[in-house]
């Protein structure tokens, strides 16, 4: 496989079979986290930027801002590295070291905001810290992952289609909702192209996305403290909200079980998968791993910063680790 440009490397093929995770039922994780930028924003970043390009507000000489808890920041530092545009990514405490080094080694400069919003998160402060960049310099191109069409068209297009080539019949379909990009993208696909699936959004406990209580989240990804303007609820058949505890057990116990570290965000997705568990007998079930996890080494699988944020009880996944994994079962 010869590539010309490094965002032309999108891995949209690969997916792990994940016996036994519940009872019954076929589930095939789809890994998003095997690209260069590392994560399932690289489509998104690819189309924001070829948007802003082909209506004409982005061009040669231009700059890019956009807010990011991490991983469309370092998806657009790769891109805009390649095209030749300066990117100004605006973050916030729990994007993860890691993340904020690999942007700036991509060449991104990296705002790091740190006072909290009404709803007490930090996207409220991130976008306020945007557009006062924007309107001091009018030669700033915000991409606007939260209301750009070009973020879920790219899930349409790519993400959703290819899971309908790669896995003929898709019973469920579980997908982790942050900008909700990569969920609307997939919901319209499916509700054209294959009606029978049932959409389930995977969402953090404390997130007002889909009009609950705000409340602390730590894990970058999922979840927000601002109604994201993309957000379609009618789309989904179904919203599950996990608790991050959860999310860090599961994590765990995919990497006890099966060998794979995954991201918080998938932990969250398979924890919602386990759950709905016993009403999937028989199913054939798709679940989204937008990141792997190396970029949780310091938090979800740090066991002295889980502790601190969730009690002991969160270190171990007690269904399963230590559970020999019945392949084939
Ligand atoms: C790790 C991770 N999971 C899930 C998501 C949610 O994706 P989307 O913004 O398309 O809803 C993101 C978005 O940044 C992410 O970084």
């Amino acid at each position: 496989m010869i590539r010309d440009r490094v965002y032309d490397i999108v891995t949209d093929e690969i997916y792990l079979r994940l016996p036994g995770w519940v009872d019954k039922a076929d589930i095939y994780l789809k890994i998003e986290g095997l690209n260069p930028a590392g994560s399932v924003k690289l489509k998104t970043a690819i189309a924001l930027i070829e948007d802003a390009e082909i209506s004409g507000v982005l061009s040669p000489g231009g700059r890019v801002v956009e807010s990011s808890s991490g991983n469309l920041g370092i998806a657009l530092s790769m891109v805009c590295s390649v095209k030749g545009y300066p990117f100004v990514c605006i973050t916030d405490p729990n994007a993860s070291a890691r993340s904020v080094a690999t942007m700036r080694a991509l060449g991104a400069r990296v705002v790091v905001v740190s006072e909290r919003d009404a709803n007490g998160g930090y996207l409220g402060t991130r976008i306020a810290h945007l557009k006062r960049m924007l309107a001091e310099d009018p030669t700033l191109t915000w991409t606007n992952q939260y209301a750009n069409a070009a973020n879920p068209r790219a899930h349409w297009e790519r993400t959703a289609a290819s899971i309908l080539k790669a896995v003929e019949r898709v019973d469920y379909l579980f997908v982790g909702a942050g900008t909700t990009g990569t969920l609307m993208g997939c919901a319209a696909y499916f509700r054209e192209f294959s009606p029978r699936t049932r959409i389930i959004a995977v969402d953090t406990l404390g997130s007002v996305t889909f009009g609950h209580p705000a409340g602390p989240r730590h894990i970058p990804g999922l979840g927000t403290s601002r109604t994201p303007e993309l957000c379609t609820p009618d789309l989904v058949d179904d919203v599950v909200l996990v608790d991050e505890a959860d999310a860090v057990r599961a994590c765990r116990g995919i990497a006890a079980r099966y060998g794979l570290l995954v991201g918080g965000s998938t932990g969250s997705v398979v924890s919602a998968v386990r759950s709905r568990g016993a009403a999937m007998s028989g199913a054939s079930v798709v679940a989204l791993s937008p990141d792997l996890g190396d970029r949780y080494l310091d938090t979800v699988y740090n066991d002295d910063w889980v502790t601190a944020r969730f009690g002991p009880e969160a270190l171990t996944d007690r269904e399963l680790a230590g559970t020999p994994l019945a392949l084939g079962g």
